[in-house]
């Protein structure tokens, strides 16, 4: 039961292009602290303003992220919750279910410290937190 569930979140992880360049053994280990969640339409998975609790990687539907410059709607394959975590800073943006969302989700622990062994995947959220931040700025 366990491999099984290992194997279907590995099928899932496999849609994310973030995790293409990390090692299978790295993958595999960064696999086994996801827990899944969903989000009802219209459910709020994130307010802007609260102090960060952890990263989120959408398997299936749609959220809205409610910025500045906009709104912006993330689905299967995207992630959120990179900002604040690693700013350190205050969450950025509303993230709302625009449908029913099939959610994985990692505490702000797991995440940074599974980051600061692999610099590598660090700095390719590093860089997708930098281009948001830069087209929120520019609006
Ligand atoms: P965080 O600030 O932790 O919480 C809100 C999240 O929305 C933020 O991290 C990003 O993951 C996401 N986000 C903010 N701005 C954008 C944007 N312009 N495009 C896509 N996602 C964004």
């Amino acid at each position: 039961r366990e491999h099984a569930h290992v194997l279907e979140v590995q099928q899932v992880v496999q849609r994310f292009p973030i995790f293409a360049d990390i090692d299978p053994e790295q993958r595999q280990e960064f696999l086994l602290l996801f827990k899944p969640r969903s989000a009802n339409p219209g459910e709020r998975i994130i307010q802007k303003g609260d102090k960060p609790d952890g990263m989120y990687f959408i398997s299936s539907g749609k959220a809205a992220v409610d910025t500045d410059a906009g709104e912006v709607a993330l689905g299967p394959g995207d992630f959120f919750g990179e900002m604040a975590l690693l700013s350190g800073s205050r969450r950025t943006a509303d993230v709302t279910a625009l449908d029913y969302c099939e959610l994985l989700t990692m505490s702000r622990r797991d995440f940074l410290q599974f980051l600061a062994r692999n610099p590598g995947l660090r700095q390719r959220f590093t860089e997708t937190a930098s281009q948001r931040s830069e087209v929120n700025r520019r609006g």
